[in-house]
């Protein structure tokens, strides 16, 4: 790869894999990856056939496809089971004894699984989760830090064909109870504690507010973690290490159908409810394995590490399915990258020797502000592959992010995909792909992207325009729980049988695409999807707010940060203590990522003359910037002007 980066303008900085990687790997050469994605989009059903073929299925499917827009059943009559995927085919090969998971805690502790191990523990817990009377397309909560068990419960319950809900660890009670009350779950996974910074997050105390009204939960499964004081309800909880104490070691991996619901994954949308996005099973695992296999090019001997959380559909992808169907080695990190001192991440690397990093872009910000004699104190070269996911990666970050943790010498995978696509969809193909920073670069085999105007053309090279999917593929959505009008109206509503992702776009004269940003009201803070209708639904919840509207800044570290303007009930005053219970109020209602960066009091918000809140408005005065553009439809512009005067208040 090239090593200048000063003599270039920004656009054009063009980096090569190396001969040596482009040597070993998979598809090592643009030629290779032209053929072959040609002919993923002009014959699909071979293509994923040819990669379905090489997981293990009960009985073979029938059809590879069954498409009626905007409803899709992949391989059709097949039957397989996710769990004997990820964990018992190993067993039959080289990789019995090779370990799957390492583990190593936030305190300091390390524990490895070898895939034999993995398998005991999978079916034990399959065992507890049986004798707690979960059946199949039961729904199962997961409330975890980031431990095995984690993964061990999301594995047990695919293993018996029970559907999980796993919710972030960071999420408060009022989300758990949320997720619950719509998912109809009626057990719950998840531990005393969980450690993060230093101190131990309640999950158990959170998860017990949470069941306050929710008399459907007849059971809570509790992993001692941390052993601090924890409060057991007589006949509705147990400790995890008691109850696989009393089943058997082995659990029959039935087979089910292939369209089987595998998880729900709530993520947020443009309306204040979260969308529970349900992901089924073969289809599922032929994405996910699939294109762990081509974008991170897989080895035997790699130590694979992808930092994000369990909780988000990174972790679901690409810390447990993708790579574990996969038979890879996987690092596991329960803490902040930041605990002890700054370099934990450096030091694991230089440790644990990993091969591949799969980190987000605001990680890599904090990183840079951290400083770079946190990284030269380690030894990097193990690494030889780096990937990033969540946002657009800024050229800056991402110059930094080859320069210094890459040493110039490791491919960077920027990969662009979705909760509701459940596997990548645009990324570079490491052995293949020239890479520019900040592009994702090309559409995987079979993704048949593209970017259309308003009238559903396609637009010319460097226009803007909507990102969308024309053709189905095989880790895709199926609905929203509960909700198939939600599902028909978001996503293939907009142009007839065609996924609409919700991203605006553009592709350079190469066919590169650049994501944008979101076109809807959805902001990415810090890399995870936050609806402003959300947070504005628990504002408005506290007694003093009548009215707000919540916008993103951009935000260095974080990508965008949470504004909210709000306007108070007759009779309350705005004041430092007020902003301070409002911000609380949101982290107890959603979690700490949605707390407002920035609450700005006003005596009324811009609105149309229908009564819509102008937030472009909004957005453009906390941007710092001047009112731009049309602003005729606005009922009172006398409340621009005092907004734009008034100051903002931090606490
Ligand atoms: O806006 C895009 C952005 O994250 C959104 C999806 O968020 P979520 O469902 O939480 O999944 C995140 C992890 C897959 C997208 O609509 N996004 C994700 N990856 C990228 C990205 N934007 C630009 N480049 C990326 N590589």
């Amino acid at each position: 790869m090239s090593n200048d980066f000063t003599s270039v303008l920004v656009e054009n900085r063009v980096f090569k894999p190396s001969p040596e990687f482009s040597k070993k790997a998979r598809i090592s050469s643009m030629a290779q990856y032209k053929k072959l994605y040609a002919e993923s989009i002009k014959t699909p059903d071979k293509f994923w056939a040819r990669e379905a073929s090489e997981l293990t299925w009960q009985t073979k499917w029938k059809k590879v496809l069954d498409w009626k827009a905007p409803f899709a059943k992949w391989f059709v009559g097949g039957k397989i089971n996710v769990s004997e995927n990820c964990v018992d085919r190993h067993l039959l090969t080289h990789r019995k004894n090779k370990a799957a998971i390492i583990w190593e805690g936030e305190p300091g502790e390390q524990r490895t699984l070898t895939y034999q191990q993995l398998h005991t523990e999978v079916c034990r817990f399959a065992n507890v989760l049986k004798a707690h009377g979960v059946k199949s397309k039961d729904r199962v909560l997961i409330y975890m830090p980031m431990v095995p068990e984690a993964a061990i419960a999301m594995l047990a319950c695919a293993r018996i064909g029970a559907v999980h809900n796993v919710v972030f660890g960071g999420f408060s009670s009022t989300s758990i109870k949320d997720r619950l009350d719509d998912s109809q779950a009626k057990v719950v996974i998840t531990a005393d504690g969980g450690y993060r910074r230093g101190s131990v997050v309640p999950l158990k105390k959170n998860v017990d507010e949470a069941l306050k009204d929710t008399p459907d939960v007849k059971c809570v499964l509790v992993l001692k973690r941390t052993g601090q004081e924890t409060e057991m309800k007589e006949g509705r909880d147990f400790w995890w290490g008691d109850e696989v104490k009393k089943v058997k070691t082995t659990c029959p991996a039935k087979a089910f159908d292939s369209e089987h619901p595998l998880f729900l994954l709530y993520t947020s949308g443009s309306t204040g409810k979260p969308k529970g996005i349900l992901h089924t099973s073969g289809g599922y695992l032929t994405g996910t394995y699939c294109t762990s296999k081509y974008v991170f090019d897989l080895r035997d001997d790699d130590i694979y590490w992808c930092t994000a959380d369990v909780g988000w559909i990174t972790g679901h992808s690409y810390i447990v399915y993708g790579p574990l169907a996969n038979g890879a080695t996987i690092v596991m990190y329960e803490g902040a990258p930041n605990f002890p001192e700054p370099d934990r991440f450096w030091d694991i690397i230089e440790r644990l020797k990993v091969t591949i990093l799969y980190t987000a872009p605001t990680a890599i910000r904090a990183f840079i502000k951290w400083g770079d004699e946190w990284v030269k104190k380690h030894d990097l070269s193990s690494l030889r592959l780096l990937g990033s996911v969540g946002e657009p990666i800024n050229p800056e970050a991402w110059m930094w992010y080859h320069k210094m943790i890459g040493g110039g010498r490791c491919p960077i995978v920027d990969t662009f995909w979705q909760t509701e696509t459940g596997a990548i969809m645009i990324s570079p193909l490491p052995g293949a792909t020239p890479c520019k920073p900040g592009t994702a670069t090309l559409p995987f085999f079979g993704i048949d992207a593209a970017i259309l105007d308003e009238d559903g053309k396609e637009v010319k090279a460097n226009e803007g325009g909507k990102l969308v999917v024309r053709k189905p593929w095989p880790s895709m959505l199926r609905n929203i729980y509960g909700d198939t009008e939600r599902y028909k109206s978001a996503y293939w509503g907009t142009y007839k049988g065609i996924y609409l992702a919700g991203d605006g776009a553009r592709r350079d004269k190469d066919g590169n695409f650049w994501i944008v940003g979101r076109l809807d009201d959805v902001l990415n803070v810090s890399g995870h999807r936050l609806g402003t209708a959300e947070v504005e639904s628990a504002l408005v919840s506290h007694p003093a707010v009548a009215e707000a509207a919540v916008v993103g800044r951009p935000d260095e570290i974080k990508g965008q940060a949470v504004v909210a303007f709000v306007t108070l009930k007759e009779g309350q005053t705005a004041s430092p203590e007020l902003t301070k219970a409002l911000k609380n109020h949101v982290g107890s209602a959603i979690g700490a990522i949605a707390k407002p960066d920035d609450i700005r009091y006003a005596a009324a918000l811009p609105k149309t003359r229908s009564g819509k809140i102008m937030r472009r408005l909004l957005k453009e005065i906390c941007s710092g910037g001047k009112i731009k553009g049309d602003t005729t439809t606005l009922e009172d512009l006398n409340v621009v002007a005092a907004l734009s005067a008034g100051t903002k208040d931090d606490d």
